[in-house]
């Protein structure tokens, strides 16, 4: 199973067999993590591991999971580094999957202070893992996400690719399920677009969220042999659509979209 497959079929697990998951299993994600793309290479992140077999390391919060192991990442507090860490997470949670590991993204984990640094990088978000207690997948169609009508709108109807990139952004995961994102389609390019929020920026969860978003298009176009840039577009940023901001945008290179 490779991470495309994957994204159809994941959903966060939150009740783990405690057990502790192999070394081997382990190191595969630690060598995962050093050769993972970011989605801004110039943002120095790390990852740290922490075994909670003995159930003695569980972070606080309202929403917490308790597993076997916790998976936190640290970043560097750079422009969109929220959005980056996101675009990192998700092809962690992912690539749990085809290892057989459930996960699960906390939020709300409550971190004591002692443990929100590393050196210069910030921690910024964590994730429950280990094996799960019942079943790791479920179908796609039993996810719960908005219609494609209602998260998409635009002049033309996608081409089948640009529907395939659609469609792995629409199964992203978000915190609280929320899905604060809309998509345009237009010359078959793609122009997502957040909610407004009452702010100017994006807050810390819809920003994430929209990393792990755009893992899944990049995944997908990766399948779909695509060379994609998410690249934000000055003459679309001027635009002003109701009650949304803009984000970035999906342009695909060469005659593939057409
Ligand atoms: C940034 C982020 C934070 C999340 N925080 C929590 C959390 O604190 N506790 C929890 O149980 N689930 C958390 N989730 C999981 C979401 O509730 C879940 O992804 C969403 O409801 C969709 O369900 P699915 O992942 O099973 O498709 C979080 C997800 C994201 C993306």
């Amino acid at each position: 199973m490779n991470l495309y497959e994957a994204l159809y079929l994941r959903k966060s697990t939150r009740k783990y067999v405690w057990e502790p998951v192999q070394a081997d299993l382990l190191a595969k994600i630690g060598t995962f993590y050093e050769e993972v793309p970011s989605l801004f290479p110039g943002i120095k992140t790390e990852i740290g591991i922490t075994d909670n077999t003995d159930r003695k390391h569980a972070p606080g919060g309202f929403f917490g999971v308790a597993a076997p192991y916790y998976l936190s990442l640290y970043s560097e507090k750079k422009d969109k580094y929220e959005m980056n860490a996101g675009f990192i997470c998700e092809q962690l949670a992912l690539y749990m999957h085809t290892l057989g590991l459930g996960s699960c993204f906390l939020g709300s984990a409550k971190v004591p202070k002692k443990n929100r640094n590393r050196g210069e990088l910030e921690f910024v978000i964590m994730m429950a893992f280990g094996k799960p207690e019942g079943t790791l997948a479920r179908r796609s169609t039993d996810a719960k996400r908005l219609p494609m009508q209602k998260l998409c709108v635009g002049p033309e109807e996608p081409k089948r690719v640009v529907r395939e990139l659609l469609e792995a952004a629409r199964l992203a995961p978000s915190a609280m399920n929320t899905q604060p994102w809309r998509f345009v389609v237009a010359q078959g390019r793609i122009h997502f677009f957040a909610r407004k929020q009452s702010i100017e920026l994006l807050s810390h969860w819809d920003e994430l969220g929209f990393g792990i978003l755009f893992a899944h298009v990049m995944i997908a176009a990766d399948e779909l042999w695509l060379d994609v840039d998410l690249i934000r577009l000055e003459d679309i940023s001027q635009k002003e659509f109701k009650n949304t901001q803009y984000v970035l945008s999906a342009v695909i290179r060469g005659e593939q979209a057409s």
